[in-house]
């Protein structure tokens, strides 16, 4: 019997790539940076499944020129913002994520950043190469406190708590907002707040939602004019849930003390981007899942959904689960 076709956007880690490998008949992108749209539709012509990363744009158009043969749309990331959503459901198309694999090396970025915008060691780090270091000042590169600030989280899920938690070892009050909340979990000590509270309360805020149309630009001027200006503002959700010329205006005028971020509007972030000309902003390539194991584990995650949906089985991570609705 001949094997599934799928198009793998890119070359995953190994533990997730043998299992695809195994089971199909693999076209893989090759490429360290992603197809273009019309090379990413000659791949996806005729395949029966498609595991995809963050950077492939899957719209009803791609979904379309794959053809009705199409069975599964598998995302290598927790985010699924780049696939249109909608479009898979009204094809019946099941879409997955990888949940949970990822929620401590995203917290543990989210945490190092933090204290690394607190602590200025960017800056410091910077000092020494410029050949400004001459001599221990008492005064030179003060920081903010850590122990004892409140945390705002935005987004209190998987992430977001995991981010708590940590909190609560460095003896920080925690605070967070989060409307899809249902039910307290009563097993984190935090506190429940509006969106306005947390930003006028928060020394750190951490931002842990999805991108939807709600929460684009829901950080803009107006929520960064709220902030203490000894606030810092902490991004490894998705770039555009920042307002980028906003957060620009507020560093630049120093009108909040700093931000780490890990994802930028737009990816990757132009050389010429203002933000690369501040001090009191971190900026990493998106790297927040970048461990070893939360990589393979990834892979892994994204191979069994690829393989359920491939046999006709249900996705054990879909996201669009009305699809299996009658
Ligand atoms: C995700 O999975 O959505 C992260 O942004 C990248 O790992």
């Amino acid at each position: 019997m001949s094997k599934p076709r799928v198009f793998v956007t890119r070359a995953i880690p190994e533990k997730g790539f043998a299992i695809v490998r195994d089971f199909c008949e693999v076209d893989v992108w090759g490429d360290e940076l992603p197809p273009s749209r019309d090379e990413l539709i000659n791949h996806v012509r005729g395949v029966d499944g498609l595991l995809c990363l963050l950077t492939d744009k899957i719209d009803g158009e791609v979904m379309d020129e794959a053809g009705p043969q199409l069975k599964v749309i598998s995302n290598h990331a927790v985010g699924f913002d780049n696939i249109d959503l909608s479009a898979a459901s009204a094809r019946k198309i099941p879409v997955s994520n990888t949940p949970d694999v990822l929620t401590d090396a995203t917290a543990d970025f989210a945490f190092a950043l933090m204290m690394a915008v607190a602590r200025r060691i960017n800056e410091g780090e910077r000092y020494i190469r410029d050949g400004k270091w001459k001599t221990w000042g008492p005064m030179t590169l003060l920081g903010v406190d850590i122990k004892g600030a409140t945390l705002g989280l935005i987004g209190f899920g998987r992430i977001g708590k995991a981010v708590a938690r940590r909190a609560l070892g460095f003896d920080m009050r925690v605070v967070y907002y989060d409307p899809s909340e249902k039910k307290p979990d009563l097993n984190i000590k935090a506190t429940r707040v509006d969106f306005e509270t947390l930003l006028e309360e928060s020394d750190f805020i951490s931002l842990h939602t999805p991108l939807t149309p709600d929460t684009r630009h829901l950080i803009d001027s107006e929520a960064l004019s709220k902030m203490k200006p000894s606030a810092v503002l902490i991004n490894t959700a998705r770039g555009p849930v920042v307002d980028s010329e906003a957060l620009f205006e507020a560093l630049n005028e120093r009108r909040i003390f700093g931000a780490g971020l890990d994802v930028t509007e737009p990816e990757p972030l132009p050389l010429d981007s203002p933000l690369l000309t501040l001090d009191n902003v971190i900026i990493a390539p998106h790297i927040a899942s970048a461990s070893v194991t939360s990589r393979a584990q990834m892979s892994w995650m994204a191979a069994q959904n690829l393989i359920a949906g491939l046999k006709g089985e249900r996705l054990p991570n879909c996201v669009n689960p009305q699809v299996y609705s009658k």
